[in-house]
Parts: C-alpha cells; structure tokens; sequence
C-alpha cells in the first residue's frame, strides 16, 4: 500500500534534482517509506542512511530492507533532539517528511544535520500544516469531529500544527538558499477516500493517553470509515483536509 503523501513525495523528490548515486539522509525516517521511496531514484550506485529515534520503526525498517535485498540502506537509532553522531559524512541531500513538526527545536536539528551535507547539496521537507483545515463549504460533523480529536491529541503532544506554514522560515533561517516552497492539498470527494478512519484507528491509544477521549467507544471506530463515505456523499462534498507544503532548499556554506 502506497503511503499517505506518497504522490507528493515523489513530485518533491523529481523537483530537486536527487538523481541516480546520490546519498542522501532520512531524517526521522519512521519504518522506512520514504527511504524505500527513494531507493527508487538513487539506484545500486546511490546510499541512504535514515535515522529514527523509534526502535520498533527501525527494526521494522531494517528488516524490509533485508528482505528486499537491499544492500545500500542503512537504518540507525537516533534522537534528532539531541547532538546527534552518524558514521557517515558528505551527503547529496537530505530529506526529511512530517518530522519537523514532532521537533521541539528543528531550527537546531536543521543545522547539526548541515553538517553532514556537502556543499550546494540538498534539503527537502514535506510537511503537513494542520491549522487552516478542514475547509469545505457543506457542514460535515463526522469529519470535523475525528479531525479535531486527532489535532487536540498532536497539540496535548506538543506537535506544531503550524510547522507547513512556518517551513520558509525556518529553512531560511537555518541559512539555506531555499529555492522554492509550494503548498500541495489533500482533498476528499465523495468518491475519493479520506486517510481520517485510517489515522483515528492509529492514534485511538495515544488520544487515550492524552485524555482527548475517556473510552474508544466515542470515535465509534467500526462504523467510522462508512460513516465518512456516507457524509462526502450526502453532502457531495469537496472538503480540503490537509495542507503539505513542500521545501527545497540548497546548503550555500561549506
Ligand atoms: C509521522 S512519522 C514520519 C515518518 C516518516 N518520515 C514518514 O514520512 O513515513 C514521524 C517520525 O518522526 C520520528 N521522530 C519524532 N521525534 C524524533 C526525534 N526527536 N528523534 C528522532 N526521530 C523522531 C518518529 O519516531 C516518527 O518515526
């Protein structure tokens, strides 16, 4: 199954240049997607090293990649909070996707990563900004209502709702010559589904945690999938639910 944001990814990744041989660094790489993503246009020749500070996500990663036979990827545990050290240096590029925002300080991150990266080499972000959407012109509450629980559980967790609309600054800031920054949207169509039930079923124990729900008989979780369909196509709705913006960004010191 694809990932969500893999269409945009691509697009982010055929827009800056990253090409056959390259090395490039996956920072906060998850299980993988993204990596696996960009083994696709590095090829035999290119390497890529993600770094993640979740055990189960790396080790999950790491055996996708045995099992794929892979043998120019790396995986290795790491805090991106902290002064992080890799045993590897003079990157093309580095990319990064729906991290920055788990950050507490990603000015900081952004540059002791710099310091793996070569000069004029690459830094790409996709981020997703939570704070404008949902936008739509019908009233749809089953939508409203299991979006706004997932953003009050990313908020109690200190998450940047805002960091899509921020990421221009930041890497400018960080004292990259950033060269273009778009915004790609999510929309959902009565026919076209929506990742919301997919993302409630995943977050049901951290909105626990968080106390944004008592029970997860509140989020109605067996019907919820059916019960969005069912409201894009009462309502023919089309509903932007998501904002990702998109940076490209190009190291100008050595
Ligand atoms: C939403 S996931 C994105 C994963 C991957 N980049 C993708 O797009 O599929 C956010 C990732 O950031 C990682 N992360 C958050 N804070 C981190 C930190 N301080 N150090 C390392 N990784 C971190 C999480 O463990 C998680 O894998």
């Amino acid at each position: 199954m694809a990932s969500i944001g893999e269409d945009i990814t691509r697009k982010l990744i055929e827009s800056s240049g990253i090409k056959n041989g390259m090395k490039v660094l996956d920072l906060g790489c998850g299980n993988g997607n993204v990596t696996f993503l960009l083994a696709d246009y590095i090829g035999q020749d290119g390497l890529i090293v993600g770094i993640d500070s979740n055990e189960n996500a790396i080790n999950e990663a790491k055996l996708k990649s045995k099992k794929l036979g892979l043998s120019n990827i790396f995986f290795h545990l790491g805090n991106l909070d902290q002064d992080f050290k890799l045993g590897y240096s003079g990157f093309d590029a580095v990319i990064v996707r729906r991290v920055l925002m788990y950050l507490p300080n990603p000015k900081k991150t952004i540059q002791t990563t710099l310091n793996y990266l070569k000069p004029k080499g690459l830094f790409l972000a996709q981020e997703n900004d939570l704070s404008l959407t949902p936008i739509g012109l019908k009233s749809m509450p089953e939508h409203i209502k299991i979006i706004s629980l997932i953003k009050k559980t990313l908020e109690k967790e200190n998450v940047n709702l805002k960091m899509g609309l921020e990421l221009n600054t930041i890497l400018t800031d960080v004292g990259l010559s950033v060269e273009k920054v778009w915004v790609e949207t999510a929309i959902s169509t009565p026919n076209q589904p929506t990742p919301w039930a997919y993302l409630g079923k995943m977050m049901k124990d951290r909105m626990l945690e968080q106390k944004v729900i008592n029970d997860v008989s509140e989020i109605g979780l067996e019907t919820l999938e059916k019960r969005l369909s069912e409201e894009r196509v009462i309502n023919q709705s089309t509903f932007i639910t998501d904002l990702v913006f998109c940076g490209i960004g190009r190291k100008i010191t050595s």
